[in-house]
């Protein structure tokens, strides 16, 4: 029947980050992808307690309470259960380039299995695999490998399965924002994730991840510094955040900036070593700076972190990207919550 074929075509994307949870609904037809609904709860808890976030560094995710947020979300946005997919923190997994020659597909995947454990810091028989070709060329394979703990993967499906969820698929979030990104962007790029609690610095190539790694300097210290420097509560700290970031233009509030550099020079730095590494190995030079999650909001960060890597630094955001289109009606809330709805975007983007 045509009308159930129409509904087969709307997905859902969740990402359960450390400060809040999105959820979009996505809708494809022939001509295009478009935001059907989305949602976004955010928790002002962990501003005060660092144990109330949703996730801890430590991988707790809070399965049951998890799972009540999830329910209270899908309620909220009014979207229905549908073929569900959800992002794993960056923090949670670990990405390899693997080399292989020429080989049938066959062999390959036993290939890649067997020599997997060289490349991953993980007990195997812990860890569950996944990888894709993203190079064949002149008689050599190259893959892209990634690694979750077993542990972690199965706390998601648990916390799916209590929120009646029909998760279809779970992927590493950078892996995917790759991807997503990677339609548009086929140079190198660093690709910097600023979210609450970590901010992951990835290197993507050719329109896929070829590095990552994470630092534990986000969004969430930002408030802390201001709240710490300036005297306040942390939720007024918060307020200045998002009002002014680090635009000195706004009265009275030049210390924020000065407040917040130390910890911006902290993620500009890793970037710089990660650009450079990627140099040192292909030879290839970046040629921009991706900033996406909450924290890529932060007013000014694209003109500040330009000068400083003397780079052209743009917003992720796979909306003004013309990749998934919305209903205008959205159009001035697009622009701010567009770079932190992108992981839960990407993921969607796995199958469809
Ligand atoms: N307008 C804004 N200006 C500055 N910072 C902002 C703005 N909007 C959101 N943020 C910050 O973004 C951060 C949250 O980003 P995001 O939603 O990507 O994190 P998360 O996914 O919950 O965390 P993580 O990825 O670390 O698990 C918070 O620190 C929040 O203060
Ligand atoms: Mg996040």
């Amino acid at each position: 029947m045509a009308f159930n074929l129409f509904k087969q075509n709307i997905f859902l994307g969740i990402d359960i980050g450390t400060t809040s949870i999105k959820l979009v609904e996505l809708q494809k037809t022939r001509q295009k992808i478009e935001l059907t609904n989305y949602g976004i709860l955010e928790k002002y808890g962990h501003l005060e307690r660092i144990n109330d976030a949703i996730q801890t560094d430590s991988f707790k995710l809070l399965e049951e309470s998890t799972a009540l947020l999830l329910k209270q979300l899908i309620e909220k946005s009014k979207t229905k259960n549908r073929k569900t997919y959800m992002a794993l923190p960056s923090f949670s997994g670990f990405i390899s380039i693997m080399k292989l020659p020429e080989m049938p597909n066959k062999e390959l995947a036993k290939a890649v299995n067997f020599q997997a454990g060289q490349y991953i810091p993980m007990p195997l028989q812990e860890t569950t695999l996944d990888w894709q070709i993203i190079e064949r060329t002149s008689g050599k394979i190259i893959v892209l490998l990634m690694a979750v703990p077993t542990d972690i993967v199965k706390r998601y499906v648990h916390s799916a399965e209590l929120a009646k969820i029909n998760l279809k698929g779970l992927e590493l979030e950078t892996v995917a924002i790759a991807r997503l990104l990677g339609k548009k962007e086929k140079g190198v790029v660093a690709l910097v994730d600023i979210g609450g609690r970590s901010t992951s610095i990835n290197i993507m190539d050719n329109g896929t991840l070829r590095t990552s790694h994470n630092v534990d300097t986000a969004g969430g210290d930002f408030t802390q510094v201001i709240s710490s420097g300036l005297g306040i509560n942390p939720f007024r700290a918060e307020e200045l955040k998002r009002a002014y970031g680090l635009n000195i233009q706004a009265r009275g509030e030049v210390k924020i900036t000065n407040l917040l550099m130390p910890l911006l020079d902290v993620i500009k730095r890793e970037t710089e070593k990660a650009i450079n590494n990627y140099f040192l190995k292909t030879k290839k030079k970046a040629e921009k700076v991706i900033l996406t999650g909450g924290g890529a909001n932060l007013q000014g960060l694209e003109d500040y972190y330009s000068k400083q890597l003397a780079l052209p630094v743009i917003k992720g955001d796979p909306f003004s990207w013309g990749l998934i289109s919305y209903n205008p009606n959205l159009s001035p809330v697009m622009k701010d919550i567009g770079p932190s709805l992108t992981s839960a975007c990407a993921v969607v983007f796995k199958d469809i």
